[in-house]
């Protein structure tokens, strides 16, 4: 899905997409060590087809946990896709292997239905995701804000999949900046095939029968991991040249991550792709282009403002604006002098 499906989606709703389980599996073994004696949930899933029940049930007691929660949406309008045609709402729980057989017989996994429709919002479930210690899925993306808000306010830990257009909502944003959430490691290339029947717009060479792939697409979590540690290596050297300023904020222009400067230690502009390598011992981050670009300046010299704040430069006598740009600055080195 190119990123004007993708918002296409957003306003048709269009959020029957599953999670693969090698997906899962790839990003979830990363995490270990958070598992341990932890209730997880996996909210807004289907849990007769989904692969995070799947992945969490199979790997219960490689992991440690003490219970599994899943719990399906009932659509009230279900769409063509929908794999829930049943009657009710449900909610599965499983507290691990009791007949020995290592494997997850139909007879260990309580079902249960929900009175309502199963809507993350709904009673019923936040009275499962305050019984929750982590929250793991993949959620409708129309309703990533309400999603992400509810789990601050529950103090949920958290491994979902989003968009990374998310990451400069007005509600997303502060998060990101605060430390209380940050990306995972991610997709291969960025992009992710799913399993769904919605029309496939990838190209012939990337196209997977059966499913769609959605550039884009990143882990959002308050799980500590080592990626978030690791130290950006920089080689670039600084120049006014090679480093332009720009014209309605005062920082400099870095298009892309690896050519963030070492010798630098002003306030940059990097696109939104930096938050994957982002460690927060090396840098802070200090405001998006969305709410700091100074438009006034830019409307003074173009007789209009040109869209949306974004940041912009002169190239060539001409004003050129950029894409959504993260404001950061290197913290400062650790000297070992003390
Ligand atoms: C992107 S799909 C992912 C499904 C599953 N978690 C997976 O990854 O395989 C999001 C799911 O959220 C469900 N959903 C949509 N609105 C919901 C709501 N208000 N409450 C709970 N689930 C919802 C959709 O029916 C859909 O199955």
């Amino acid at each position: 899905m190119a990123n004007s499906d993708l918002n296409a989606a957003k306003k048709a709703k269009k959020d029957e997409f599953y999670t693969q389980l090698s997906d899962i599996q790839e990003e979830l073994r990363h995490y270990k060590e958070h598992f341990r004696g932890k209730t997880v949930l996996c909210n807004c899933d289907d849990p007769r087809v989904s692969n995070f029940f799947h992945y969490f049930a199979y790997q219960f007691e490689a992991l440690g946990l003490k219970r599994l929660i899943t719990t399906c949406y009932k659509n009230q309008t279900p769409d063509l896709f929908s794999q829930n045609d049943s009657e009710r709402a449900i909610w599965l729980e499983y507290t691990g292997d009791k007949n020995g057989n290592r494997i997850p017989d139909p007879e260990e996994i309580g079902i249960r239905q929900f009175e309502g429709d199963g809507d993350f919002r709904s009673q019923e479930c936040i009275e499962l995701l305050e019984q929750a210690d982590i929250v793991v899925t993949n959620p409708p993306f129309s309703l990533f804000r309400e999603y992400v808000a509810q789990l601050v306010k529950y103090d949920k830990k958290f491994l979902i999949i989003g968009h990374q257009n998310a990451i400069t909502y007005k509600e997303i944003f502060p998060l990101i900046m605060e430390n209380k959430m940050w990306l995972g490691y991610g997709f291969k290339g960025g992009a992710a095939h799913f399993i769904s029947k919605y029309e496939d717009k990838a190209t012939a060479g990337d196209h997977k029968e059966g499913m769609i792939r959605v550039s884009g697409v990143v882990w959002f979590t308050n799980l500590d991991h080592q990626k978030h540690h690791e130290e950006l290596i920089l080689y670039r050297n600084y120049t006014p040249e090679d480093y332009p300023r720009y014209i309605n904020y005062d920082a400099i222009e870095v298009s892309k991550t690896c050519d963030i400067p070492a010798d630098y230690y002003g306030l940059m502009g990097v696109p939104l792709t930096f938050l994957d390598k982002y460690n927060p011992e090396q840098f802070e981050i200090i405001g998006q282009s969305l709410d700091l670009a100074d438009m006034a300046v830019i409307r003074k010299r173009l007789g209009k403002s040109g869209g949306g704040p974004r940041f912009y430069i002169e190239q060539d006598g001409q004003l050129r604006r950029l894409f959504e740009r993260i404001v950061i600055r290197r913290r400062p080195r650790q000297s070992c002098e003390s």
